[in-house]
């Protein structure tokens, strides 16, 4: 009788391209997020800016073009080299800082505006109010926060991803917040679009 005999899997094409640190990135556009973009457009983003969950930069460095002071902190320290290799290639000044969004007390920075394009969705319940604790300390009273996350429409489906309902995403904001609207949006990745909020709050 014939003996089973074990195959040793051999290294795919997915394996390599993981040396890219964008290849698992379905998020990475390679251009700011359009939702950010137009309320850039309609100047609905004013002063020193943080964008929380920054990626590559994509949205951060828009920003930074249209003149703000701004920051953006992801844990990715490839995602953050990108980013800083993108401003330097765009002559873009932008602070990119390898950090924690749980942690964001320690930056010591107060900001005007706070985008959060994508990082709200992907932090469970305990995440979600460490992270809004730790805003607080980098926000003053009528600082405003936008947060752009899937919508629990959307038939993208992973562990890691946490999509929210309206009652949710009202829940997280009932003291210390003012939250001015929660719209139907959507959210661009590599190969589609998904829906999702955008939600507008203001720290009070
Ligand atoms: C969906 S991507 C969005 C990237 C970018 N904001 C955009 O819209 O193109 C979410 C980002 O959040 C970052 N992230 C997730 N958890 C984080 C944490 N606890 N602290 C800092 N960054 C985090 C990930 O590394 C990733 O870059």
């Amino acid at each position: 009788m014939p003996r089973a005999t074990k195959v040793r899997p051999t290294l795919s094409p997915i394996h390599l391209l993981t040396e890219d640190p964008l290849s698992a990135c379905t998020w990475a556009i390679g251009k700011p997020q359009p939702v950010i973009e137009s309320l850039a457009n309609q100047e609905m983003i004013v002063g020193d800016v943080l964008d929380v969950g920054c990626g590559c930069g994509e949205n951060t460095l828009l920003l930074a073009s249209r003149g703000h002071m701004v920051w953006g902190i992801d844990h990715d320290q490839a995602l953050i080299r990108i980013a800083r290799e993108q401003a330097q290639k765009q002559t873009l000044e932008a602070t990119f800082v390898v950090g924690n969004a749980l942690e964001l007390d320690v930056l010591g920075e107060g900001f005007h505006t706070v985008i959060d394009s994508g990082l709200f969705h992907s932090l469970n319940d305990k995440e979600r109010k460490k992270y809004l604790s730790g805003l607080s300390h980098v926000m003053f009273p009528g600082s405003r926060l936008y947060i752009l996350c899937l919508s629990e429409n959307d038939e993208i489906s992973s562990p890691d991803l946490h999509p929210l309902s309206r009652k949710e995403l009202e829940k997280y904001f009932q003291s210390g917040w003012q939250i001015e609207k929660i719209e139907a949006s959507l959210y661009s990745l590599c190969d589609q679009t998904a829906p999702a909020w955008l939600v507008s709050i203001l720290k009070i």
